[in-house]
């Protein structure tokens, strides 16, 4: 494997990095607090070409591979993982699944302004009762004639309360159970589309969470995303490349945390000198330091496996597995380090640590990302 960033690359990464620290990292406090990722970083997120930043440029996108995806979406994290969450719902789990199952005709009204970032999108499988056991889903869309009618309630969705374009799973023959389930494009501002409560969260807190309501909503048939009966397979195939985003989003908790660590070890003065002289503090670093890069391989050796091709659904559930537990132990170590600094909300090592637990929660827990490991392991 070659693990030498071509150009193209570390140009996404120059770029990623800048927007990051002059346009989000001075505000990621305020963001946090808020409750909110303002628009207008969304829309220069757009005109960096990042919400399509893995779309084929014939659709508009910037046609950019899986690494330069990982590597934007760590750098983002550094500042702000809120931030960052938006970019990754987008690509992964509705621009992707758009390109692999939908249409000419869904590609060219709906791929195509997402891939320029003219559209939000949203993925909408999660329910109450449906989390981990996502094939449980209730919502129902009953075929009548030329549209479908969906009923039911989404929860915890990401984007939710500002996406223009949302991928929703319902139940069209619940006797059949996962093999029921299908896909559809349901548009912002469709009769019967509502949102509804907005979630307060520990962390991540600016990125929207919320409520999707469907009541006698309907959907033409052509909004139908796939086969009738193929939509966990398709939710399946979201969450395998979704996971690797959240793979290099735990990165990117992990590194803004490990760099906060080192800067305070330096400077940070106890018994006559810097804290970092210690090897209490030496050892903690070392070890941030080292999980952080085999978390970093494990997510560059997931994206390399989706470009060539291969199956990837098991490369990507050790990524995010290792990272986002990285994650939770970095954050931890690193508000240790910074001691009764790094439990105050003006150190960002304290948003760090809450930003952190997501990533072991979305897009499959991680006992979740065991069950696929286990279960792929036992096929081959
Ligand atoms: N690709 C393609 N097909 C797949 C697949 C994959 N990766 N994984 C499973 N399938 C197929 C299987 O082949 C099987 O097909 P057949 O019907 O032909 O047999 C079918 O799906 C059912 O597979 P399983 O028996 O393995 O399914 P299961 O019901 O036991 O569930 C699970 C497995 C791994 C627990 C799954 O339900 C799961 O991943 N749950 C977690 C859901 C999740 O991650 N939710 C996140 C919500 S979205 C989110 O978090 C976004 C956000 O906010 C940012």
């Amino acid at each position: 494997m070659d693990l030498k960033l071509t150009e193209e690359q570390e140009m996404i990464r120059k770029m990623a990095r800048e927007f990051a620290e002059k346009e989000v990292a001075p505000i990621a406090a305020e963001m946090d607090e808020k409750g909110e990722v303002p628009f207008a970083n969304i829309r220069k997120m757009a005109e960096l070409g990042f919400l399509g930043l893995t779309t084929p440029e014939e659709y508009g996108g910037a046609g950019m591979d899986t690494v330069s995806y990982c590597i934007a979406i760590e750098e983002i994290s550094k500042a702000c993982a809120a931030t960052a969450i938006v970019m990754a719902v987008q690509n992964s789990l509705v621009n992707y699944i758009l390109l692999k199952f939908g249409t000419d005709e869904q590609k060219d009204k709906y791929l195509r302004p997402l891939a320029a970032g003219d559209k939000i999108g949203a993925f909408a499988l999660t329910e109450p009762g449906a989390g981990t056991d996502a094939a449980a889903q209730q919502t129902t869309a009953v075929l009548q004639g030329d549209h479908y009618v969906i009923n039911g309630t989404k929860h915890f969705i990401t984007n939710g309360g500002f996406a223009d374009i949302v991928l929703l799973f319902a139940m069209t023959d619940k006797s059949k159970g996962h093999r029921g389930i299908s896909c559809f494009i349901v548009e912002k501002g469709t009769p019967g589309f509502s949102t509804g409560k907005h979630e307060h969260k520990m962390g991540i807190r600016a990125s929207d969470t919320c409520e999707l309501i469907f009541e006698d909503c309907k959907v033409p048939v052509a909004n139908r995303l796939g086969q009738e009966g193929e939509g966990f397979k398709i939710a399946m195939m979201a969450l395998d490349a979704g996971r690797i985003g959240v793979g290099a989003q735990a990165v990117g908790i992990a590194q803004a945390a490990l760099d906060k660590a080192i800067a305070h070890a330096k400077t940070r003065v106890q018994f006559g000198q810097p804290i970092g002289q210690f090897q209490a503090i030496q050892f903690m670093l070392a070890d941030m330091a080292t999980q952080i890069e085999a978390a970093r391989l494990l997510v560059y050796n997931a994206a390399l496996k989706k470009d060539a091709g291969e199956r990837f659904s098991k490369e990507a559930s050790m990524a995010k597995l290792f990272a986002s537990e990285v994650a939770g132990f970095v954050t931890t170590k690193a508000v240790q380090i910074h001691g009764g600094y790094g439990y105050m909300k003006e150190y960002p090592v304290e948003r760090y640590f809450r930003d952190a637990k997501i990533t072991e929660i979305y897009e499959g827990t991680s006992e979740v990302q065991r069950m696929v490991i286990a279960s792929n392991l036992l096929k081959e």
